[in-house]
């Protein structure tokens, strides 16, 4: 078996950061070849820096509040992400448009994951239990996960994984989200394992996923 480069992985978490755990989890159960270098919230509360502190990982508080201007702010961003050495950048649950600055020095290296199928119940506002309501109200029969590039505006990169899951006949947001939930947290760490294998070739909105190397 071809022995893989573990990728240099920085995540920008604003909550609980579930979704970081799972990746720390695939990383210690050798399943996912990637190395989280930085974990970066505006959220001093955030779980996401606990966790990160935890697994001795390097734990950024950075809000735009604490800074006089967005340059500044935006400098010391990408500071942290180039010390780190991020070869790519996960949003895992992250309230907060990233600045366009640091999606450009990230184009095409810049992951965000999404509870819905996108383009439907995306974009700003739709987050957390908003979305699984928007859903139900439609009366979907299906929802999903999209793990997309990121780009200058919220949910609206190209996709470059997606995975139905059903709804269920008594289905509330809780139960959805939580079905969701289990699909994320295998979701991001496959869509970061083909970054690993160096496997992704974004051709404008149509990101292609190469074969695997035996
Ligand atoms: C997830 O549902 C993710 O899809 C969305 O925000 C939520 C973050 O959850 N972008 P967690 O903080 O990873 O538990």
């Amino acid at each position: 078996m071809k022995t893989i480069e573990p990728i240099c992985v920085a995540a920008f978490a604003s909550g609980r950061g579930s979704n970081l755990t799972a990746i720390l989890r695939n990383i210690e159960e050798e399943r996912l070849d990637a190395r989280v270098v930085a974990v970066i919230s505006n959220n001093s509360d955030a779980g996401a820096l606990q966790t990160a502190r935890e697994y001795g990982i390097p734990a950024f508080h950075l809000s735009r509040r604490q800074f006089d201007s967005d340059e500044a702010f935006e400098k010391t961003l990408l500071q942290t992400l180039t010390d780190a050495g991020a070869e790519l950048v996960v949003l895992a649950g992250y309230m907060k448009m990233m600045p366009v600055r640091i999606v450009r020095a990230f184009k095409n290296r810049m992951l965000n994951i999404h509870p819905a199928l996108l383009p439907s119940f995306g974009g700003q506002g739709l987050y957390g239990h908003f979305v699984h309501e928007a859903v139900l109200a439609y009366g979907c029969k299906v929802s999903g996960v999209t793990v997309h590039l990121v780009d200058a505006e919220y949910d609206t990169g190209a996709p470059l994984m997606q995975c139905c899951v059903p709804v269920l006949e008594d289905d509330d947001a809780e139960t959805l989200a939580a079905r969701l939930l289990t699909v994320e947290h295998q979701l991001y760490s496959e869509a970061i394992q083909l970054f690993a294998e160096k496997r992704v070739i974004v051709e404008g909105r149509r990101v292609r996923i190469l074969p695997a190397v035996e």
